[in-house]
């Protein structure tokens, strides 16, 4: 399986902290948000990455990350998005370097204290179809929310003004290759975005779609609170290791696992 990190769009919910760099380049804590997404894909054993990025500010990226060797990587491959046509957009963006492999998706401002390690695993033998991860939340209204019944999802509503369900899709996906024809048939939402949200539903219709559940914290960090929310749970994560990157490589960490 390989790995996608989604990290265009204009950042607008962080002006002015955006206006002159892109809000996955944004400190949280001690390192830049993209660390999190791309450390969620390594530690998933998923080596062959793609990162989506757009914008001004791109070839920062590729300053900061190079060939992800602090990762452990040895080529991290970059594509650019023009414009702001929203996250499955942006995936589309993905076809010619997924080449017919199934895919995991991470939005470059998802922050996981745990592993997708054995959901990646199960996906990588479930045959067909997709797998999402949830979370229950208190602020449901906020994401896509999941409505389950009987152990499976049944509908997903984008940022729902009264949610079915407490339950999260959090940004961290997994598709086969079909998902870039799903995406071709998408029309722009009220908000003239491609939706991830219509994505996972063509699979809910397609009764190809499984999900578990995300264990540990999990935040998102695009607006000023859930980036203040997410520096607060990494700089009290106890799983926290030092930066990579950042010559302390091999030092003594509080622990072992997670970010
Ligand atoms: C996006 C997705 C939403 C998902 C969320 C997870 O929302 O549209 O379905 O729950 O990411 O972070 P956005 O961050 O673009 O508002």
């Amino acid at each position: 399986m390989k790995g996608v990190v989604l990290a265009g769009g204009t950042g607008s919910r962080l002006f002015p902290l955006t206006k002159i760099t892109n809000k996955h380049l944004l400190p949280i804590y001690d390192r830049p948000m993209i660390y999190f997404p791309i450390q969620t894909l390594v530690d998933a054993g998923i080596r062959d990455i793609l990162i989506v990025t757009g914008g001004r500010n791109s070839g920062d990226f590729l300053r900061l990350l190079a060939n992800g060797k602090q990762f452990g990587l040895n080529h991290i491959n970059y594509t650019y998005q023009e414009g702001e046509g929203g996250i499955a957009d942006a995936l589309g963006l993905a076809e010619h370097f997924a080449d017919g492999h199934k895919i995991c998706v991470v939005l470059g401002d998802n922050i996981i204290e745990g592993s997708i390690a054995a959901a990646a695993a199960r996906f990588r033998e479930q045959s067909l179809g997709a797998h999402l991860l949830l979370k229950e939340v208190p602020d449901a209204e906020r994401f896509g929310v999941a409505e389950v019944s009987d152990g499976a999802i049944v509908g997903i509503e984008e940022k729902p003004s009264e949610p079915k369900s407490n339950y999260a899709v959090t940004g961290i996906y997994m598709y086969d290759a079909t998902v870039f024809d799903k995406i071709k048939t998408l029309v722009p939402s009220h908000r003239g975005e491609l939706e991830i949200t219509d994505v996972n539903n063509a699979y809910l219709r397609e009764g190809s779609m499984t999900f578990s559940f995300l264990e540990g914290w999990w935040t998102d960090a695009g607006t000023f609170d859930s980036l203040l929310r997410a520096t607060n749970l990494v700089a009290q994560s106890t799983h926290r290791k030092p930066a990579p990157g950042n010559g302390t490589e091999g030092a003594t960490a509080e622990g072992a696992g997670g970010i």
